[in-house]
């Protein structure tokens, strides 16, 4: 008996060097109470939504910004009146602006047509009816086709109208 107890007291003499030692170093591991918690991130007071204006209000069939009147160009081709202009800015809005943008300015997904530069057509009149009727099966600089007319359900006489309009926009500046 007393020779188990001697070794039993042997083998806790490390145990009781150790006990203190690992207090110490766990101590040293475990961050202060003001550590994690004090994490600047969580401290961070509530941020109010900043209040931003609403975008502004699209008519249906508005091509162009708005307040922007009708585009006027002087040297219309024969056979193509400001009527025709005024009728083609309203159809342009219902198909051709999800597009070309607003007043042809374009976007991500198809070329601007108010300026003088064209990638198909030299800028014709009878050009831009041709291809508004047929589309652009293979675009050569954006992404995707255009469907023949747009994909609107235009009639040839609007189709005519739709061009005198883009006509008008790609000689807003004289051009
Ligand atoms: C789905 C998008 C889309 C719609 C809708 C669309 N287009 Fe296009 N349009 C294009 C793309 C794409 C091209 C060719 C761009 C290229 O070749 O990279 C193009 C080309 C044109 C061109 C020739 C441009 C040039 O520089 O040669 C004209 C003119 C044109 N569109 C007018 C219209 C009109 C008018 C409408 C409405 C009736 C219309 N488009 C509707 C995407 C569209």
């Amino acid at each position: 008996m007393r020779e188990v107890l001697r070794i039993g007291r042997a083998a806790m003499r490390p145990i009781a060097v150790l006990a203190p030692l690992a207090v110490i170093l766990a101590s040293a591991c475990i961050p202060p109470d003001d550590g994690y918690n004090k994490v600047v991130v969580r401290d961070r007071g509530h941020i109010p939504a900043v209040a931003m204006p609403d975008p502004p209000p699209v008519t249906a069939g508005a091509a162009g910004p708005a307040g922007a009147g009708p585009v006027v160009v002087a040297d219309l081709p024969a056979g193509v009146t400001q009527e025709m202009v005024n009728e083609g800015q309203q159809l342009y809005g219902t198909v051709c602006v999800a597009c070309h943008g607003g007043a042809g300015v374009g976007g991500p997904v198809g070329p601007a047509l108010n300026d003088s530069q064209w990638i198909h057509i030299t800028g014709q009149y009878e050009e831009i009816v041709s291809i508004i009727n047929s589309g652009v099966a293979q675009p050569r600089q954006y992404p995707a086709a255009m469907p023949p007319r747009g994909g609107g359900n235009y009639t040839d006489e609007q189709v005519r109208s739709i061009s005198a309009y883009v006509y008008a926009l790609s000689r807003q500046g004289g051009t």
